[in-house]
């Protein structure tokens, strides 16, 4: 491991540490997906994921782990998908031009089924772990905020495709990983639909 990726692993791990602790006193939780982790030696060869997302509620987040790597997974409304067009004209790459997904997931949702988000959860920039921010319009984010991930590191916003605005330190959307669906309510981080 580099050295810039366990400094990103620690940050990843401090702020999981920080918003579990955080989300405990007000009620809300986070969750990670702890059940499915392979053995220590297949994540080490980077091996693909199962992870059941059926059970997401409809608006919240889980995070799982592929590759030592935060995974956001996040069960977007049809509202928070019908909102994503109204931050085009505010984002750096809205057509996710530079490549930070694969070629079958396309358009504001940049995701298989609309509903479910699926995106390395480290900041473009230098690497921390964004927040989830799904609220609207909060008062430290802005009226215009429809929802997304706030780095808290130097500030940088994404709306809840993952794809950067303007004006702030990341210069990527954040990444989508490559993942199938093996059933309806289950994924495989790790691998494209043509390895099935
Ligand atoms: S690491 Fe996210 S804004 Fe710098």
């Amino acid at each position: 491991m580099t050295d810039e990726v366990n400094t990103g692993r620690r940050r990843f791990l401090t702020a999981a540490t920080t918003v579990v602790g955080a989300a405990g006193a007000v009620g809300v939780a986070t969750p990670f997906i702890g059940s499915w982790a392979p053995s220590a030696k297949a994540k080490a060869a980077g091996a693909p994921v199962q992870v059941d997302v059926s059970k997401i509620e409809a608006g919240r987040m889980v995070v799982a782990e592929w590759r030592g790597k935060p995974v956001y997974l996040v069960h977007r409304t049809q509202e928070q998908l019908d909102a994503l067009a109204t931050n085009n004209s505010r984002l750096q790459d809205p057509d996710s031009e530079q490549q930070q997904q694969p070629a079958y997931v396309t358009g504001d949702e940049r995701s298989v089924k609309p509903e479910l988000l699926v995106l390395v959860g480290l900041c473009t920039h230098l690497g921390c772990a964004p927040k989830f921010r799904p609220e609207l319009a909060p008062e430290d984010l802005g009226a215009n905020w429809v929802g997304g991930f706030f780095c808290p590191c130097h500030g940088s916003r994404f709306d809840l495709s993952g794809r950067v605005f303007q004006g702030v330190p990341a210069p990527l959307n954040l990444e989508v990983p490559p993942y199938r669906y093996i059933s309806d309510g289950v994924i495989m981080v790790g691998e494209d639909p043509e390895q099935a």
